[in-house]
């Protein structure tokens, strides 16, 4: 790709500015299989070179193992990037078991150290809080993390994983430039309340998982078969058995349109997110993840696809129609606190 992706603020005018796709590190270290270290490297240098410039890890990825991955890219590129890791998801350091979710002033302030250090950096660009547990008051996280905006260890706040109403009660105690949640052409609960907060507020919205954890690129009708023994997608439901069978079937019009476009199905998947923002007035950045330089690529390009609007009707359906949830265990997502 010759051209660099277009670029948004995040989260308002004082916000950072970003290429309109960011990257997804994740996948580099776990969940997704075994990775080749040398071409997730070039995989990285390939979103700098498309404008992908948002790049995204968290604390729980790998136990650490993906920050520390990203520090020598962080360390050549520091200013050329938006820096985003998230705190929250607490595993065990011996064997990466997890523990729960920790939204308390001590742990946030203890993790904070881990991430600054992991990265190499002094200031993290946009730090999230990755689950919430409801037994912490949002007055009492939010506050340990504009403390850490106060002492210039974090520049700009992000949530993932909250309900519109959580999102409003965040924002008045500080405000939050980003929320990431699940959203796709088969994940659209975040359409319930939390995107015309986030619209409302100014908050950008991350999608995460644009792709459908690769699902949606048609790669697959059976996990068993088409997965590695690693790969925790083995266990998802919507990858899962007969599930898998009736969701791969749900991909004949994302096939049917990607060929009118002469594009790929997970081009129309990251088209369609980056459109259906528009919808609701409301600034979208997704981060599909990928370890190959092409399929970086193929990504980024989608950000120039138009879907048209008897495209985006023949696609209204799809999320409706999926089988299995988007977890095995939805207790700590905003949507099980949503119904
Ligand atoms: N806040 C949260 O709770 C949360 C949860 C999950 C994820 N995330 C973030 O969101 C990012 C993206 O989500 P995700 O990685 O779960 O899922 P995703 O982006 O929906 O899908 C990633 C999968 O799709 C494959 N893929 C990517 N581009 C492709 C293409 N053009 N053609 C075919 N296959 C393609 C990747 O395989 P290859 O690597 O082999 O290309 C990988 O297996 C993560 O990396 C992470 O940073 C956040």
């Amino acid at each position: 790709m010759s051209e660099k992706i277009d670029t948004v603020r995040i989260g308002g005018p004082d916000g950072p500015e970003a290429g309109v796709q960011g990257f997804g590190a994740m996948g580099i270290s776990e969940f997704y299989g075994s990775t080749d270290e040398a071409a997730a490297r070039d995989t990285l240098d390939a979103a700098l070179e498309a404008g992908v410039t948002l790049i995204d890890t968290a604390d729980m990825y790998g136990s650490g193992a993906n920050e520390e991955f990203l520090a020598p890219f962080v360390a050549a590129h520091r200013d050329e990037i938006v820096l985003a890791t998230k705190f929250g998801i607490e595993r065990d350091p011996g064997n990466g078991a997890g523990r729960g979710i920790r939204n308390d002033r001590a742990y946030i302030r203890q993790a904070v150290e881990g991430s600054l250090r992991r990265l190499g950096t002094d200031s993290i660009d946009l730090y999230y809080m990755h689950r919430r547990d409801p037994a912490v008051p949002l007055a009492e996280s939010v506050g340990a993390m504009a403390e850490l905006v106060a002492e210039g260890k974090v520049r700009h706040l992000g949530l993932s994983e909250v309900t519109g109403p959580e999102l409003r009660e965040a924002h008045a105690v500080h405000p939050i430039a980003a929320l990431q949640s699940e959203w796709s052409l088969f994940s659209r609960d975040v359409e319930r309340s939390a995107v015309g907060t986030a619209a409302e507020l100014g908050v950008a919205f991350v999608p995460y998982s644009p792709l459908g954890r690769g699902f949606l690129t048609g790669a697959f009708a059976d996990a068993g078969r088409d997965l590695s023994g690693d790969d925790f997608r083995r266990h998802q439901p919507r990858f899962s058995g007969e599930n898998a069978e009736r969701n791969a079937a749900l991909l004949d019009p994302v096939r049917k349109i990607a060929a009118a476009h002469g594009a790929t199905p997970a081009q129309i998947a990251l088209a369609w997110v980056q459109q259906r923002a528009t919808v609701h007035g409301l600034t979208v950045i997704p981060i599909p993840g990928t370890r190959k330089r092409s399929r970086l690529e193929e990504n980024a390009a989608a950000t120039r696809i138009v879907l048209t609007d008897a495209e985006l009707a023949e696609l209204e359906p799809l999320a409706g129609l999926v089988a299995g949830d988007r977890y095995p265990d939805m207790s700590h997502t905003a949507t099980a606190r949503e119904v």
